[in-house]
């Protein structure tokens, strides 16, 4: 019913009748009307922004390679509305994806399985498997009804830009690129989900987020991380997409303090001679001396700094602040995926 229906080309061609710009959460019927005729349009998530097209429409999702600046060996993730959904994206859905889907959707988790036939080869960047999430938000699941089809969504920023938290980051980014920004609230999570390819065994973490590691291991106990990997398995998985891509970097200099090493990435001691008055500080505590800084961003927790820290760097950037110190945390929990968001910024390429 679905396969019939997502080939009919026939719908109504109307993106140029509509306007594109701005669109508030009570006009989802014109985002979803414009991604049924073939529009990119952003909207929000629990986790960041997505830019939103029709998964069944190559065509479309070839806009979204282009309106990002995303290499076209970078696979994009397929949202669905419901369970179901996953059933028809998906050649199989392994007792093991069955388990993860009811432990974790609809959530901030991503499972890589075997692909379906009428996933397109751009879609998955040449890959036999497809990456795929149902959202837990209302807005996000409410979109994909309308829209009658599954959507890929990658996060909406322009590639190696930290991703989008708020639709006026989106806007930034990518303005004039896209057809639509449906405008919710802040991103609850403000990292992107965490990605877990099942289609080897074990199965491995290739991305972290707000579903730890540990929560994934009281599923499915045999999980590994990619970094725990050794050798030849880590070097087939890291030509993983997305695992060597640049990533989330602010146009100022990040740095890490707190570390045991002290520091990875650039050194603080370089940042340091940067002036006092374009320095920023982020971290769950103060930095001491607090006049050797002109932003000082102390979080409550690490749920708090997830959540901010994207629109902090962007923020940043906009007050041209050069240098970005990140206080480390914790790796447990969304610890883990923020370290890793944070050292991933602060190396040089
Ligand atoms: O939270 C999120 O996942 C957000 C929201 C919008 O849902 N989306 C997002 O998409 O972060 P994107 O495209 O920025 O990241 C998708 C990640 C990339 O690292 C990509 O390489 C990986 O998923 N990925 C997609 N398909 C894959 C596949 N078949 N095999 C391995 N990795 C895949
Ligand atoms: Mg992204």
């Amino acid at each position: 019913m679905w396969r019939s229906r997502w080939n009919d080309r026939n719908w109504e061609r109307r993106v140029s009748e509509i306007e594109t710009s701005l669109l508030s959460i009570d006009r989802l019927g014109d985002a979803a009307a414009i991604i049924a005729a073939g529009g990119i349009v952003a909207f929000p998530t629990e986790t960041v922004y997505g830019l939103g097209a029709d998964a069944t429409n190559a065509a479309a999702i070839l806009r979204i390679f282009e309106a990002k600046g995303r290499p076209s060996d970078n696979p994009l993730i397929v949202h669905v509305a419901d369970v179901e959904g996953v059933f028809r994206v998906a050649k199989e859905v392994s007792p093991i994806a069955q388990k993860l889907i009811h432990a974790f959707w609809p959530g901030p988790l991503t499972i890589v399985m075997p692909k379906g036939e009428w996933v397109s080869e751009v879609l998955c960047a040449g890959l036999p498997s497809v990456a795929v999430r149902m959202p837990k938000h209302s807005v996000a699941i409410e979109l994909i009804r309308r829209a009658g089809v599954p959507l890929v969504a990658p996060s909406a920023n322009r590639s190696g830009r930290p991703s989008g938290t708020t639709w006026e980051a989106v806007q930034d980014d990518l303005s004039g690129r896209i057809d639509g920004i449906v405008c919710g609230e802040p991103t609850e999570l403000g990292l992107e989900s965490t990605v877990i390819d099942i289609t080897q065994s074990p199965p491995c973490v290739l991305r972290h987020g707000a579903i730890s590691l540990t929560a994934l291991q009281a599923v499915c106990p045999d999980v590994v991380s990619l970094e725990d990997l050794k050798g030849v398995e880590q070097v087939r998985l890291r030509k993983s997409p997305g695992t060597r891509h640049r990533h989330y970097q602010p146009h100022a200099r990040v740095m890490v303090a707190g570390l045991k090493t002290e520091v990875m990435g650039n050194t603080l001691s370089e940042g340091w001679a940067s002036n006092p008055s374009s320095r920023a500080w982020i971290g769950l505590s103060s930095p001491n001396p607090v006049s050797d800084w002109r932003i000082i961003q102390v979080c409550e927790n690490v749920d708090e700094y997830a959540r901010v820290l994207f629109s902090f760097f962007r923020e940043m950037d906009r007050l041209g602040i050069e240098a970005i110190v990140c206080e480390s945390v914790p790796e447990v929990g969304i610890g883990r995926a923020l370290m890793d968001r944070i050292l991933r910024a602060s190396v040089d390429e």
